[in-house]
């Protein structure tokens, strides 16, 4: 489906999926705005952009800074008439046991500070925009590890869940009005913030290229989730028997971690 004259701000694509999404938005047809802290790579990720025919802006931004961010949206909005979508993508993930982070409360901060108040920032600031023009569709991106019971990211997935509880608020409150929301459940995906780990390097994962067709569908089809099937059933089967499920999931991910750290 083309995206011939949709103008999208997209978040977090100076790297990873962001990247790979932004130049398969634009080769739709989209104007994408990207955002993102480096301006080297926001401009190499622009000029892949350009030299395939498409159109990219770039708005080197640290969301994390309300001024900046509030700055970077007045200045989107000054140049671009319309701004149909909003992917909040940005975001960074903190792998450890909570046992390691009794003195770490700013874990718990900072992955708060980009992964859910940058993302609520953004879309607070365009809502007026989306509600004048009587449409708006917000992407959240989020993890496929929410949907199940998972151990050592805690900080990480505290932070999507409440984007999550948000998008959903927003969907009930504004729904009505031409607001559209999606929330995209990502399994793991080889990128620069996976490859941290050094023990997910035998991991099998995603591709950046199939991942951002994710963020492609959610744009072009506008689901409320985007979601693997295995996902979804997970997160019955964790809604259903709670304590039944986290039980017997346990010792499996203490087995997986053994095993990758062997193959290191
Ligand atoms: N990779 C996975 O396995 C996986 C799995 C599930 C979900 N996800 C989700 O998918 C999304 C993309 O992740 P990724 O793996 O592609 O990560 P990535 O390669 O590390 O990219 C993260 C992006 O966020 C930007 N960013 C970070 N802090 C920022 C800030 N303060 N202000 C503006 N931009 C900021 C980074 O750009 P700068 O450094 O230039 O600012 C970068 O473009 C994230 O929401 C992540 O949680 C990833």
């Amino acid at each position: 489906m083309s995206l011939n004259g949709k103008t999208i701000i997209l978040t977090g694509g100076s790297s990873g999926i962001g990247e790979q999404a932004a130049i398969q938005l634009a080769s739709l047809g989209a104007k994408v705005c990207i955002v993102a802290r480096r301006s080297d790579e926001l401009e190499r990720v622009q000029n892949l952009i350009q030299q395939q025919g498409g159109q990219a802006w770039i708005y080197p931004t640290d969301i994390t800074k309300n001024d900046d961010a509030q700055q970077c949206i007045e200045k989107i909005l000054s140049e671009h008439k319309t701004v149909d979508v909003l992917i909040n993508n940005a975001a960074r993930s903190i792998r450890r046991p909570i046992m390691e982070a009794l003195d770490r409360l700013h874990d718990y901060e900072r992955t708060m500070q980009i992964n859910y108040f940058a993302a609520v920032r953004l879309t607070l600031a365009l809502l007026p925009h989306f509600l004048a023009n009587g449409h708006g569709h917000v992407v959240n991106v989020s993890t496929m590890s929410t949907q199940v019971p998972i151990p050592l990211f805690s900080a990480y997935l505290a932070s999507k869940s409440a984007l999550e509880s948000f998008s959903r608020s927003l969907k009930m409150e504004l729904g009505d009005q031409g607001i559209n929301v999606s929330i995209v459940y990502f399994p793991m995906v080889r990128t620069p913030m996976s490859s941290k780990t050094k023990i997910y390097k035998h991991m099998r994962m995603l591709d950046t290229d199939t991942a951002a067709g994710w963020l492609v569908k959610a744009v072009q089809e506008k689901p409320y989730r985007v979601t693997s099937t295995s996902g979804a059933i997970a997160n019955a089967l964790l809604n259903t028997a709670p304590n039944t499920v986290m039980s017997l999931t346990r010792p499996l991910f203490k087995l997986m971690d053994r095993r990758l750290e062997k193959k290191l």
